[in-house]
């Protein structure tokens, strides 16, 4: 109701002005415990808990400021990031812009962020919340602008923020710091992920954050089937589809179209959607897929998860919709498992190509 009560004021101002607003309101906001989530949508990967599958998407929460807040809202899990080693102030404003006519933001940011000093202070005090906020909370790692080494930046951040995590985010798809979407590359990934890894059973040694890697959705066939291959090989835990997009649908309103940056929100939920429906079928069902963008509305989420999906997330449409819009997904989830005759959500991963598969087998 605040946030109904809010938007017209916020959308007033410049993006990321709203942004930072929004930020201090929830700041200011005591830690509400929700309702608890009808235990059909609760899962465990990783040896963690997820009281329900939606998420929310790295670039909201860039220095681990209202996680619990968040949680509060509704999502089973927060990825917070993405954090640098170092802090830096990102690409000159203004640099992200909202569509409501195409429910759509495009966003140049380039890692603005405090470094990894104060998001572990900020994670910290999180976890000394008493009693912890139910939910995970995964942390995404990204590199300086200015570093000529990537795997210097990861590997720092992994130890110094692995042995915190529920889950670690590689980012190596966000098109707006120099270099990063080369990482995506073949050779350089599994070079990258091989030391990476040795990194995180080097200082995660107790209890080993399982380790993401999120792509971009501007990858062509051979691209996808490379980069498949590689996280099978590597033994990397998971894969986050997708990042936002380079491209510009024609149908975007003008000017927006004309900025420089990643596209997210509506536009790029077909996109997305296939990309993750495409790395299912090549990795087999062998890895766990986390579907982002495009996501509005609980239909969507459940598309994403009968691709392939075991959790999904978003960002865009909660600057249009507000948190209200999370109890509905969750609504919307559960009565789309009771119509497919399903009792618990994972029975709903990959529905979509299990279907296919028996039926091809049956004609
Ligand atoms: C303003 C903005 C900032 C973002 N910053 C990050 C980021 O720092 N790291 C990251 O991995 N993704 C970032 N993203 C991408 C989102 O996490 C997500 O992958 C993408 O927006 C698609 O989801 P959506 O359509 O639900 O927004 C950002 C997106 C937006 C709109």
């Amino acid at each position: 109701m605040l946030f109904e009560l809010a938007r017209p004021l916020l959308h007033r101002l410049d993006p990321e002005t709203a942004h930072h607003l929004t930020l201090k309101g929830l700041k200011a906001l005591p830690v509400c415990k929700t309702d608890r989530d009808d235990p059909a949508l609760a899962l465990t990967l990783w040896n963690r808990t997820f009281p329900n599958p939606v998420g929310l998407a790295a670039g909201f929460d860039k220095n681990a400021e209202v996680m619990a807040p968040m949680l509060g809202f509704g999502f089973g899990f927060v990825e917070a990031g993405t954090v640098t080693p170092k802090a830096q102030d990102g690409n000159p404003r203004p640099r992200v812009f909202r569509s409501a006519a195409d429910q759509a933001v495009i966003n140049r940011m380039g890692f603005p962020n405090r470094g990894v000093e104060a998001f572990r202070h900020n994670f910290e005090k999180f976890l000394s919340i008493k009693p912890r906020p139910l939910g995970v909370v995964g942390i995404n790692i990204g590199m300086n602008k200015d570093q000529t080494d990537p795997a210097r930046d990861y590997c720092a951040l992994v130890r110094q923020l692995g042995p915190f995590a529920d889950y670690l985010t590689v980012n190596i798809s966000s098109p707006n710091t120099p270099g990063l979407r080369d990482l995506q590359q073949k050779d350089n990934l599994l070079a990258l992920l091989t030391q990476i890894l040795e990194e995180r059973a080097r200082s995660c040694a107790q209890d080993m954050p399982p380790l993401l890697v999120k792509l971009a959705p501007d990858l062509n066939e051979e691209q996808r089937t490379d980069i498949a291959a590689a996280a099978l090989q590597s033994g990397i835990d998971g894969l986050i589809l997708t990042n936002t997009t380079l491209a510009r649908p024609e149908s975007l309103a003008q000017p927006f179209a004309g900025e420089r940056g990643g596209l997210s929100g509506q536009p790029l939920r077909e996109t997305s959607l296939a990309v993750l429906r495409h790395f299912y079928q090549l990795t087999n069902g062998k890895i766990p897929l986390i579907g982002v963008g495009g996501i509005t509305c609980g239909n969507d989420a459940y598309d994403k998860i009968r691709a392939g999906a075991s959790l999904v997330q978003l960002y865009s449409a909660l600057v249009f919709q507000g948190p209200a819009m999370i109890k509905e997904i969750k609504q919307t989830l559960i009565s789309r498992l009771q119509a497919d005759g399903f009792t618990r959500i994972d029975e709903a991963v990959g529905a979509d190509h299990h279907n296919s598969a028996i039926k091809k087998h049956a004609s």
